[in-house]
């Protein structure tokens, strides 16, 4: 998209506004803009910082606000949803937007091969492979460089216009060269998808709200297109991959850019023109049975991936071989969709058990006879409230039918009613706490019922359950069994309660031996030193989740600052709303809590923030990558060690990358890696050395 000469030129310009704001000049501005969200959305390697896009961009609005009759369509500002969706209209699509065929194995591949090599007369057909984005389906319109219309699939002839949503997705420009590719009018097909990142994330913060989660990526991508307010599109994060030209309009008397007499081509130029085609993910090949071989490898590689596919597009490369194998009234003879074992299942609901949490909150967990998915067997699965299952419709007994989608928690998707035989039962929701028996109360903002109890038995368990967490304290060998087992023994009763275990006690009772309780010692008196951000979140404060709590940690430089702290001065965090910050003081200020802070405090634990001095330069400038297993740092920790010393991390291999750290069973990542020369390839010793220094 953009060449050597024309990057630095931008970053020229980037750097010249930074340093002097007067010299900003709108049109350049616009373009410098529209650079950066290409090297941030499309190929994952920001060139500036998030503040310095920020302080451009507020530039942007500055001078548009001053002069409104200035703003194009194109600018940066336009992605930003100031009014809402009335409805959706429902508009054509230029050429309808036909389905692919399904194949399952290698006999449909023959048969699809053999049948498109008959019609077109040829001994051998050059196919392109691509992966199959698991998302909801796009149709873009361009006129004259810009984006004019986008909309949804709808019925394959007409879809509903969801431009305005679409503009929040910053992967899709607002604006492509096409006159100089010699077309005046494009229609282009693509898929909307969520990350596997993104879809984590965007649970977190909807469990964070006690909201239920969504299912899948592709349920949170496809409900997002008709969301009401486009600024909660923007809040999810999407993505889009753009995969075919359905109707082009050349410019009379201009010639068409020559790219587009294969689909591998168009995929280079839509690359070219600053969408994020497949164009590195393609795989071309000149034979079915490389197509073959090429979609078991492809199949066992799927959860490495960053977003979910659900098979692979093979497609005839040749445009023109396209034209002539034309298409029956469902879909192109051309392409064909190969679709990996499915993650999806039918079980029976056998039983529903309500287990109480850390907070209090009652939830429904369905027991399901037993179903293996994708290589796991699946049998417990939370049902999280009384709407979810009105929504998803379920009775005990119930064919029901769930899905797991790569690292993503196995859910139910659904209910099929025309399997009930008339025994099914109603769940019925439990009016007392299952384990203290003290009434339920629902506050009229939640959707959860809660045990108010706060010395209910199994709050306090699954309390110490959270802090010792792998992603707060991080005590291994704690199991939320031995809490248990611990809690009746009257061993543990409280958080400090960890710290001062009787462990000659514990010696005595059966499967804990000598070496077991020493690596329990080691972990519990390791996690003393685990840094106050995870503290902050071990601490189980309510609506304090892991991002929050780095964000409170790196603005105080004590826990105990916390107790002075004031709601307004909380609401200058980034991201805390009201009611993240009310809780926050109303925990540092109830005796109890305090009284348990006080404990941890004399028993040594580590309540200073220490992570700023940590943070050098030593790298940066520098490009990271981990791909395996590591086995002595968590990668989510490794990656922040790189960031924390300026450095980048990259979500593939490509030539910008400048370090590969290598865990164990490291797969294709290394392959591509050992190709390019300038990358060097180090083991996770070597890269705990590097930062040491
Ligand atoms: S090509 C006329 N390529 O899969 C051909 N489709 O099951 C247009 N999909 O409706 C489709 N990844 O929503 C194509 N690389 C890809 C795709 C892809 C996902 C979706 C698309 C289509 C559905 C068919």
């Amino acid at each position: 998209m953009y060449d050597k000469a024309q990057i630095q030129a931008l970053q020229q310009t980037t750097k010249q506004f930074l340093a002097s704001p007067l010299s900003i000049e709108l049109n350049a501005l616009k373009k410098v803009l529209q650079f950066h969200e290409y090297q941030y959305y499309v190929v994952n390697e920001p060139l500036i910082s998030d503040y310095e896009y920020d302080q451009l961009y507020q530039a942007l609005l500055k001078i548009e606000a001053a002069d409104p009759a200035c703003i194009t369509p194109d600018s940066p500002s336009q992605r930003v949803g100031n009014s809402l969706n009335s409805n959706f209209e429902t508009v054509p699509h230029l050429v309808p937007m036909l389905s692919l065929e399904n194949s399952y194995n290698a006999a449909d591949l023959n048969d699809f091969d053999r049948k498109a090599r008959e019609s077109a007369g040829l001994e051998t057909i050059t196919y392109c492979v691509e992966p199959k984005f698991d998302g909801a389906s796009i149709s873009l319109i361009y006129e004259n460089d810009l984006l004019v219309r986008a909309c949804t699939r709808g019925d394959g002839v007409a879809g509903e216009d969801i431009t305005k949503n679409i503009k929040q997705i910053r992967s899709i420009p607002l604006s492509i060269p096409l006159a100089e590719n010699g077309i005046q009018q494009i229609e282009i097909r693509g898929e909307v998808i969520m990350s596997k990142k993104a879809f984590n994330d965007f649970n977190e913060k909807l469990k964070a709200k006690q909201q239920a989660t969504l299912a899948n990526p592709r349920n949170a991508a496809s409900g997002s297109l008709r969301m009401k307010d486009p600024k909660e599109v923007a809040e999810r994060n999407l993505d889009a991959f753009i995969y075919h030209i359905s109707y082009l309009l050349p410019i009379p008397g201009k010639t068409v850019n020559p790219l587009l007499k294969t689909h591998s081509g168009s995929l280079e130029l839509l690359w070219n023109m600053g969408f994020r085609s497949p164009e590195k993910e393609k795989h071309l090949v000149h034979t079915i049975q490389e197509v073959i071989d090429y979609c078991s490898i492809a199949e066992s590689g799927r959860d490495q991936l960053p977003y979910e596919i659900d098979g692979l597009v093979v497609k005839v490369n040749d445009l023109a071989l396209q034209e002539k194998l034309g298409m029956t009234s469902h879909h192109p003879r051309w392409a064909i969709a190969y679709k990996f074992k499915a993650r999806q299942a039918t079980t029976i609901l056998e039983n529903v058990e309500f287990q109480v949490g850390r907070t209090g909150a009652v939830t429904p967990v369905a027991k399901l006879k037993p179903v293996a998915i994708g290589g796991v067997t699946v049998s417990s699965i939370s049902i999280h409230n009384e709407e979810y299952i009105v929504e998803k419709d379920l009775l005990l007994g119930d064919t029901v039918i769930i899905e797991r989608a790569g690292d993503v928690i196995p859910q139910i998707v659904h209910s099929i009613p025309s399997l009930r035989t008339g025994n099914e039962k109603k769940i019925q929701f439990p009016t007392h706490c299952p384990v203290c028996n003290t009434s339920l109360v629902k506050e009229s903002t939640e959707a959860v019922w809660r045990c108010t109890n706060i010395n209910c038995s199994a709050q306090i368990v699954e309390r110490i359950a959270h802090f010792v967490s792998k992603d707060a304290m991080d005590i291994k060998n704690l199991g939320e069994a031995n809490i248990k087992k611990f809690f009746e023994l009257g061993l543990l009763k409280d958080i400090p309660g960890i710290y001062t275990l009787d462990f000659e006690r514990i010696s005595t009772l059966e499967g804990f031996g000598k070496k077991s309780v020493d690596n329990l010692t080691t972990a519990i008196e390791a996690s003393k030193q685990q840094p106050l951000h995870r503290l902050i979140y071990a601490l189980g404060i309510r609506f304090v989740g892991e991002t929050t709590a780095k964000t409170i940690a790196s603005r105080i430089n004590h826990l105990l600052d916390l107790t002075r702290i004031t709601e307004e001065q909380l609401l200058e965090f980034e991201d805390i709303g009201i009611k993240v910050a009310n809780s926050i003081v109303h925990f540092f200020h109830d005796p109890m809590q305090l009284n348990m802070i006080e404990s941890l405090i004399q028993l040594g634990l580590n309540v200073e923030q220490t992570s700023q001095q940590q943070t050098d330069g030593s790298l940066t400038g520098l490009n990271f990558l981990f791909t395996g297993t590591l086995t002595q740092l968590k990668r989510a920790d490794a990656e922040e060690m790189v960031e924390a010393r300026g450095g980048h991390i990259l979500s593939g291999v490509s030539s910008k990358l400048n370090y590969l750290v290598v865990g164990e069973d490291a797969g294709s990542k290394l392959e591509k890696a050992k190709k390019i020369a300038s990358i060097k390839i180090i083991s996770e010793a070597e890269f705990i050395e590097l930062v040491k220094i």
